[in-house]
């Protein structure tokens, strides 16, 4: 990281993040909640899908689904009722799936930690990191497209987000960031400043959070800022 060395000092974009995120979160149901099913569902809905188009939906499937016996339980049929309109429909079908997995192989209770949540069908890197730190406070930092935009903008990364090499070098860089104490937050946190704040198109650097801190020490707040 020598080449970052200048930029904002890791325990600052932290804390910077930390205070930025209480002020600014949007009021999401399924932030109110450790439930790692009502998690698991609500990140399945959010792959391909907006929030605003989203929302309905979860709420739909966390009340007339609310364990994932009864979502296992379920004709297919009936599952993509509830399904329609969100499109990318096979999403629906692999999530019943999962559901049928977790309620046959594991008892019903989702695995307990990141490499346990691995071993799900359809649930990847970024699902289990999400799962495992917003439900168990697990130190394991995500990686979407958000959190690649604000890390490489913040720590001046030229590295193709698309290539899977780079995956390693925002993965080793978040997972120095996070912090053992608040992983959840943290991890809501870079997600939700990269929707609404550090945007692709016009992000507000104004009044960016990693300038204050950084000032007070002379330090560069973001490499990106104009
Ligand atoms: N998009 C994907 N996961 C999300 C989450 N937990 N909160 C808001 N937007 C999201």
């Amino acid at each position: 990281m020598t080449s970052h060395s200048s930029a904002l000092a890791h325990p600052f974009f932290a804390s910077a993040l930390l205070n930025w995120y209480p002020r600014h979160r949007r009021d999401l149901p399924w932030r109110h909640t450790r439930d790692p099913y009502a998690i698991w569902l609500s990140e399945v809905i959010l792959q391909q899908t907006r929030v605003k188009q989203g929302l309905p939906y979860y709420l739909d499937f966390v009340t007339t689904y609310p364990t994932v016996q009864q979502l296992a339980a379920a004709p297919e049929d009936e599952v993509m009722r509830h399904w329609q309109g969100l499109g990318y429909y096979s999403r629906a079908r692999n999530m019943h799936h999962t559901a049928k997995q977790v309620t046959s192989e594991f008892g019903g209770q989702f695995p307990g930690s990141y490499a346990g949540l691995l071993q799900l069908k359809g649930v990847g890197q970024y699902t289990a990191a999400a799962i495992a730190s917003f439900a168990y406070d697990e130190q394991v930092a995500v990686l979407d497209g958000n959190v690649y935009r604000v890390l490489a903008r913040v720590f001046g990364i030229s590295a193709d987000i698309a290539a899977p090499a780079s995956r390693k070098v925002f993965q080793q860089l978040a997972d120095t960031l996070i912090p053992a104490a608040s992983p959840a937050e943290f991890n809501q946190a870079i997600m939700e400043f990269g929707a609404i704040q550090c945007t692709p198109v016009k992000p507000d650097c104004l009044f960016c959070p990693c300038k204050v801190n950084a000032l007070l020490f002379s330090m560069v707040w973001c490499r990106s800022c104009p």
